[in-house]
């Protein structure tokens, strides 16, 4: 093993310390601004809602932070996730690609979303608090903050889009299981809720206004923080324990992935394989390619704008930098919840803007199409979301086929599918179909878009 891997991880192969993409990009990120002012945040700003180790975590720039040995002991539960050759696809594809996909589904959620729950719930016990609030779309999220929470004693309280809370009750039912309160959104507990079911009573529902309701919750009870499952640094940051594992076990396969693959909802799963290669790429290493995989009816990076904007609906949190559909922006209900946010992690954004990953937007059927394939060829069912990575996988082995090339493709698997098998079954009865965002829609949420001086 090399010395770069034997200084992250254990002798279990469990990675000591979480890396951090800050310290090697070759242009720093645009600060956050404060909704108001428009000056960069200070730690102070962020205090209604977080703790301070994660507020630090969120603005740190070295190399490595240690991982806390209590998460580490949680993380033991099912870490290191598997690296898995997936060979009877590569036979079914008849492509002399080689397809490695690291498994995030091993998780007690199901999911890559434990890697950030549990320090997340973590540093709030730590800092005394006794409740988080928090907003899910597919439920991945909420049932994971839910599983972390249980761990710690903490309560949680989720959000969960309406369009999800009505096609997915067992996600809901998981959440409770774990001892949480799960809430459709928009709902009559929050002032934004409240303002949004008067102007549109059947809402489904989004990312963004679920965000607005958890966020509301956390600002005006003391004794309630906030998380969020994805988009922030320090989310990113958590998630860069399956890059380092994969890396390692590339290693030990004795492989070397040339196009590193991951769908992209807020960038977190994505972020968590890619960026400990593209670390290693920018510290002189060799170059790969690195794809970002979206939904066609919501390409935050593919068609999207540069620019600082809202993490949600109401307007409550600072302005990040990143690619944005406009926060206003309703993106059609499709079945990958998880994916239908209008936003992307700013550091997932910056890494796009700096030319170092590429970005592609697939429409659903194809999708499911692939989930199918890749099911019964190696027996997973994927989640939705995950099956946009399993897509783009496939297109390229089948482009290694085509140009008969023997290039080695890893892409990751964020989650499986088990509560997601309504979206199966509307695919086999012919009753999925691919959506297309509403281009007025797009237009008037980028022009609603805040001025930032340059
Ligand atoms: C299984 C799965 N994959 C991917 C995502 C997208 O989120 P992110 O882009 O932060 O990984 C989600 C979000 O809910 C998810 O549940």
């Amino acid at each position: 093993m090399s010395d770069q891997i034997k200084y992250v991880l254990d002798e279990e192969n469990i990675p000591k310390s979480w890396y951090n993409l800050n310290a090697d990009f070759p242009t720093p990120m645009p600060p956050v601004l404060h909704p108001g002012t428009h000056q960069p945040v200070g730690p102070s700003d962020l205090e209604p809602l977080f703790p301070m180790e994660l507020i630090l975590q969120e603005v740190a720039t070295e190399r490595y932070i240690e991982i806390p040995e209590p998460v580490r002991d949680v993380f033991r539960m099912w870490r290191p996730a598997p690296l898995i050759r997936a060979r009877r696809l590569e036979q079914a594809l008849g492509t002399p690609a080689k397809i490695y996909f690291k498994y995030e589904g091993v998780s007690p959620a199901g999911s890559h979303k434990p890697n950030t729950a549990v320090p997340q719930a973590w540093y709030n016990k730590q800092a005394g608090i006794k409740k988080l609030s928090t907003e899910t779309g597919a439920g991945q999220w909420g049932s994971s903050l839910a599983f972390a929470g249980s761990l710690f004693g903490l309560e949680v309280l989720v959000f969960q889009v309406r369009v999800s809370y009505d096609q997915k009750p067992y996600r809901r039912a998981l959440m409770e299981t774990y001892g949480a309160r799960c809430i459709a959104s928009p709902s009559n507990e929050t002032d934004c809720g409240r303002a949004i079911l008067e102007k549109t009573p059947n809402s489904p529902g989004s990312l963004g206004i679920a965000i607005s309701e958890a966020v509301e919750v956390a600002a005006k009870n003391p004794d309630i923080k906030y998380a969020l499952g994805s988009v922030l640094n320090h989310v990113m940051l958590h998630q860069t324990i399956i890059g380092q594992e994969a890396i390692a076990q590339c290693e030990m396969a004795g492989d070397d992935p040339d196009v590193i693959i991951g769908c992209a909802g807020g960038g977190s799963n994505f972020a968590g394989l890619a960026f400990p290669f593209l670390g290693l790429q920018l510290r002189g290493g060799r170059k790969r390619r690195i794809i970002a995989v979206e939904p066609a009816a919501c390409p935050t990076l593919t068609r999207g704008t540069y620019a600082y904007d809202f993490g949600d609906t109401a307007h409550l949190t600072p302005l990040v930098k990143m690619h944005t559909l406009g926060s206003t922006f309703m993106p059609p209900g499709f079945h990958a919840g998880g994916l239908r946010y209008h936003g992307m992690s700013g550091m997932v954004s910056h890494a796009y803007e700096l030319g170092l990953i590429e970005a592609r937007a697939y429409q659903q059927v194809g999708c499911f199409e692939a989930g199918v394939q890749f099911a019964r060829t190696e027996g997973i069912v994927p989640a939705p979301e995950s099956t946009h990575a399993v897509r783009c996988a496939i297109d390229e082995a089948l482009r290694c086929k085509e140009e008969g090339k023997s290039e080695t493709i890893l892409f990751n698997l964020s989650g499986h599918g088990h509560f997601d098998m309504q979206a199966y079954i509307n695919y086999f009865e012919g009753k999925l179909v691919d959506q297309d965002y509403d281009e007025a829609d797009l237009a008037t949420a980028l022009a609603g878009l805040p001025a930032v001086a340059a």
